[in-house]
Parts: C-alpha cells; structure tokens; sequence
C-alpha cells in the first residue's frame, strides 16, 4: 500500500461518522480530496458542507455537494481533515496547505473533528514538521524576530499567500512538547492571524491508514 493509498482508506473510513440530514465541515488537502470523492456517493445522505479553502469549496461544487456559509449552518455534527502531524494525544500541526485559519475556525465549530492521514503523521513530539503561523503581512517581520525568541527559525513561504491574505512563516527547529502554552504564546502576538497548532481544540479521533488497513485513535 502506498501513501495515497493510505490516505485514501483513512478518508473512506470517515464515512462512517457522518450523520444524516446534517451539513458537516470539510478541510483542505489531498487526503480530504480522497474524503471529498468519497463524499460524492453520500451527497444526498447530508444536508450540504461548510468548507475550509477555496480549493475544497471547488471540489465540492463539482461532485455537487452544496457548499453552505458557517454563518449559516450553526454547530456543525462533524470536521473532517487532515494533518500535517499528530502526537499520541491527538494534538495537531496544520496549515502545510496554508489554509490553517479556516481549518481552525470550522473545526472549532464542530461537535467532533475526525482527522483523517496516513500513518507516517503520527510523531511522539510535535515539531518535526514547520510551524506554519500565518501573519497580516505588516506584521511579519517583528512576528518573526519574535519566533525566534521562542526558539523557532522562521522562514516566510515565498508567493503564497493565504484564502484571506494573510502570509506564511514556516517555523522550523521547535520540539513542541507543550504545544497548549506554545498555541497561546503565539496566537497572542500581535499581527497573527492563526498558529497552525490544533491543541486546544484537537481532534477527537484520528484515523491512520497503513499497509495493516485504518488504525482508530481517540483523544
Ligand atoms: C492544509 C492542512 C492539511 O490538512 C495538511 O497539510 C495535510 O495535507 P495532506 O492531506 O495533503 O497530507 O492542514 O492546511
């Protein structure tokens, strides 16, 4: 089994959570694209989907799955995304997509958040992968002097530039063993807009596709 396929049997494993009638929340990147085709058999079981990116919002048009503003939709039943990274606990690195302030805010909004990755996601510690923190650009320089007083080495993602305009600072060499406090220390700088940390609000169950079929893991 390779990677895609991985992810592919993680995403169809999701369906399984979906609760008929309700509009549910989708996230952004190639594994929810494999959940996103999946979806399309199920279309008429939900009630629509409030989407995370304009990428996903596309996808989901064109398998005829109505997208639905959150503002419209109340509590959703159900998130289902990706990760860039999970440790045991279910805490999260997000935002590899640059789509992590969307993410954060559907999943917030969601009674239960199902990330969905292959199994290679699964770290002990957190940090491995970049930090993506996305910053009002004016904010990015003193934003970035101020990650590498909390140990980080930031690096801006060159010609990306988010859904609501925000730009991306990669922050490499973190080892995130307390990623609650790093998520607050850094949402509370001035200029950011969201930190790629899911920590707060992390998943509730993980499901990890690999060569032994899909692993469920529950916070
Ligand atoms: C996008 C994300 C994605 O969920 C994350 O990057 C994982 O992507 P993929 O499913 O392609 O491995 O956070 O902002």
């Amino acid at each position: 089994m390779d990677q895609n396929q991985a992810k592919q049997a993680a995403a169809e494993a999701a369906l399984k959570y979906l609760v008929p009638g309700e509009v549910i929340g989708v996230g952004t990147g190639s594994t929810v694209n494999f959940f996103i085709d999946a979806l399309a058999a199920h279309r008429d079981d939900i009630a629509g989907a409030v989407s995370s990116s304009n990428a996903s919002t596309e996808r989901l048009k064109k398998v005829g799955i109505p997208v639905v503003e959150l503002n419209d939709a109340g509590e959703l039943s159900i998130y289902v995304d990706g990760a860039d990274e999970s440790d045991p606990h279910l805490r999260l690195i997000k935002g590899g997509g640059g789509a992590l302030t969307r993410e954060k805010i559907v999943a917030a909004a969601s009674r239960q958040f199902i990330c969905i990755a292959d199994e290679s996601k699964l770290v002990p510690v957190l940090g491995t992968f970049p930090l993506p923190v996305e910053v009002i650009p004016m904010a990015r320089s003193y934003v970035a002097r101020e990650l590498v007083k909390l140990g980080g080495q930031p690096k801006l993602r060159e010609g990306f530039v988010s859904d609501n305009g925000g730009l991306i600072l990669d922050v490499a060499g973190l080892s995130i063993t307390d990623p609650r406090s790093l998520e607050t220390a850094i949402g509370m700088l001035a200029g950011v807009i969201s930190v790629g940390l899911f920590a707060h609000r992390g998943a509730d169950v993980l499901l990890l596709g690999g060569p032994n079929g899909v692993r469920e893991l529950t916070a």
